[in-house]
């Protein structure tokens, strides 16, 4: 497997990230809205990058000034199970830690066992449920951390 890093994202990773979105999610983001996001908040756009392809992204922004949202995560089908959600979420939470922000909150849909797990050994809790959060009318987990 070829060597693989967390980065922040460029503008030219944009196709990359929509297509791990589409076979990601069955409501996936606009593909315009990951400019915005990184027009506003550029620290908090990573890309997991493996030899020269980008396989997963983690997004965010800055709430009222002092709260973290992570707004998406996903990484490429292929390269699941190997770490790299893990690592584009800590690096998340040191950008942001370094923005001056100490809590981050997130959803996640109550049937998506694999990331809540995922959220949970990063030391995020179940601080309450969201009733048909999403367009399918799934209920989501709502999500947080405080950060050390
Ligand atoms: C959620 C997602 C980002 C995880 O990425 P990943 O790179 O595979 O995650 P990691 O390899 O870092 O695994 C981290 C933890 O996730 C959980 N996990 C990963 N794959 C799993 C699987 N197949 N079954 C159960 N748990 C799993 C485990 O808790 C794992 O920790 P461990 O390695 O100590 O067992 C990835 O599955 C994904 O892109 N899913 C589709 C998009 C999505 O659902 N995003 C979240 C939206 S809220």
């Amino acid at each position: 497997m070829s060597e693989c890093s967390i980065r922040d994202f460029k503008p030219e990773d944009l196709q990359r990230v929509c297509e791990i979105e589409l076979s990601s999610f069955s409501h996936p983001y606009p593909c315009q809205l990951f400019l915005v996001y990184h027009y506003l908040f550029p620290s908090l756009f990573l890309v997991a990058e493996c030899g020269s392809r980008v396989v997963g992204y983690v997004v965010g922004v800055v709430e009222n000034g002092d709260k973290g949202h992570l707004t998406s995560i996903a990484v490429d089908r292929e390269y699941r199970g190997r770490g790299l959600g893990k690592s584009l979420i800590r690096e998340f939470e040191v950008r942001i830690k370094s923005s001056g922000v100490f809590r981050v909150y997130l959803e996640v849909s109550v049937r998506n066992e694999v990331a809540i797990s995922l959220y949970k050994k990063l030391g995020y809790r179940v601080v309450g449920v969201l009733r048909e959060y999403y367009p399918d009318r799934e209920d989501a987990y709502l999500m947080l951390k405080e950060l050390e």
